[in-house]
């Protein structure tokens, strides 16, 4: 029998509202500026595909797994795993999971913020027309102008910390569900206005089949194709365990992990087919890096009919879908806080908040005085900056460590009968997700790891 525990935190309303929470979650800055940069960087096709692999074989057991260790734990990730491994009556030390979930979501929401800092500059650039009729190198400029002034991103790296204690501290109801119901679908529209454009390029199909038509990858590029997965997800860290937390018992967890994934996998997709014949239209470079949207998109808002009004759209939607996964990226924090340290939600996000600004700075510099400071990791990277490393150091090697655990936690260490009341699903599909993280999930992020730092 699982334990009587009682939820100190509310519950999502309905089953719709959870799971657009946490599609809000998943579909964040990782759909829109990473996938496609990430994709250029490691020569698209076999990425994409591998991307997806891992998704479906990887992702998508796992998502279940943690929505599920959430539900029955209802708490924090670590008081979570606290409260399961003493039901199961197994090793305490299990806790430290939780804690390498809630250390993961600051570190990355260090950096997250600073990009969403971008992306809101982005927005008032756009409304003042600054990108009526620019060329390539106009947009190229004006980016690179943004990053190499601290100060300025500072201040919007500053202005979406803000942005996301405010709603953290407002609670599950009242800030995080009045937030995601209606952005999200209004997001997917915009996305589609653009691959419309994109269409229009001349250079749709290239783009296409640069996405789609599989080349050479080495172990290095599967290693960061399955990161994304995890890191596109939300996965690894117990951010969506902390929000199948505040779910309720009569939903499925099964049916709302496919249609997360599937609607989070189509953004990225949409996003890919946007960008890429822009790039291919206009001379560009499909591996320019973390700049790859500012750089791309301007040129189609500068050019469309309509394109400032889209433009302004568009960035203010990417700046909503970023709020949305980085109230996820820290609630993991706040809510520990809350149950363990008797703060006030208010309390605790000021806290956490202030923490992950300050670790902020260091990505802010890395585009600009700290740039030539690097970083080589042997085996891993080399010459990385304080923002390549963290980025590549959480979504890489925490996110699947993590939920590597999380998946061993779910199959091996809880009994059959707990994660079988839990899931309450089709009998097939328990087997087959039993199947898939009992043996292909760990076997597939170990192989992965082997191969990235070439022991095999
Ligand atoms: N899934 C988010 C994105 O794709 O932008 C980022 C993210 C949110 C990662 C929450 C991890 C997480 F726990």
């Amino acid at each position: 029998m699982a334990e009587q525990r009682t939820l100190i935190h509310g519950q999502w309303s309905n089953r719709t509202v959870f799971i657009l929470a946490a599609t809000g979650s998943a579909v964040g800055l990782g759909n829109i500026w990473k996938f496609p940069y990430i994709a250029g960087e490691n020569g698209g096709g076999t990425f994409v595909l591998v991307y997806l692999l891992c998704i479906a074989l990887i992702g998508l057991p796992i998502m279940m797994a943690e929505i599920m260790l959430g539900r029955r734990g209802k708490q924090s990730p670590i008081n979570t795993m606290r409260a399961l491994s003493r039901e199961e009556h197994r090793n305490p030390n299990w806790v430290w999971l939780g804690w390498l979930g809630v250390v993961a979501g600051i570190l990355i929401l260090s950096y997250y913020s600073v990009i969403a800092g971008w992306a809101i500059s982005y927005v008032f650039r756009t409304a003042g027309g600054m990108f009526q009729g620019v060329t390539a190198d106009g947009v190229n400029s004006i980016f690179t102008d943004l990053v190499s002034d601290p100060e300025r991103l500072l201040a919007w790296h500053t202005v979406f910390m803000v942005m996301t204690m405010a709603v953290v501290a407002r609670g599950v109801k009242n800030g995080i569900e009045k937030a995601v119901t209606f952005l999200m679908p209004l997001l997917f529209g915009l996305l589609i206005i653009v691959v419309i454009y994109a269409m229009t390029t001349g250079h749709f199909m290239e783009g296409v089949r640069f996405l789609f038509t599989p080349g050479p990858i080495d172990g290095k590029g599967v290693l960061i194709a399955m990161g994304h997965a995890f890191f596109t997800l939300s996965l690894g860290m117990g951010a969506i365990m902390v929000y199948g937390s505040y779910m309720k018992k009569q939903h499925s967890i099964a049916q709302a992990s496919m249609l997360i994934a599937l609607a989070d996998t189509v953004v990225a997709l949409l996003a890919g087919m946007a960008i890429f014949p822009i790039v291919f239209a206009n001379g560009l470079e499909p591996g320019a890096g973390p700049g790859l949207i500012f750089q791309t998109l301007p040129i189609a808002f500068g050019h469309m009919q309509g394109g400032t009004l889209v433009g302004v759209l568009f960035f203010s939607l990417l700046v909503f879908a970023a709020w949305t996964s980085a109230i996820s990226l820290i609630e993991p924090a706040v809510a520990y806080l809350v149950e363990n340290k008797g703060m006030s939600r208010i309390h605790a996000a000021e806290w956490m908040g202030g923490i992950t600004w300050f670790i902020g700075l260091g990505t802010v510099f890395s585009f600009n005085i700290w740039k030539d400071k690097t970083l080589t990791i042997p085996y891993l990277f080399e010459n990385f900056t304080f923002f390549d490393s963290l980025d590549y150091l959480t979504a890489n090697i925490m996110l699947p460590i993590g939920g590597l655990f999380i998946a061993l936690f779910s199959v091996w260490i809880m009994r059959e009968q707990s994660t079988r009341d839990e899931l309450a699903t089709h009998p097939m599909l328990y087997n087959i997700w039993r199947f898939l993280l009992r043996f292909i999930t760990p076997v597939a992020v170990i192989v992965v790891f082997l191969k990235a730092v070439g022991a095999i």
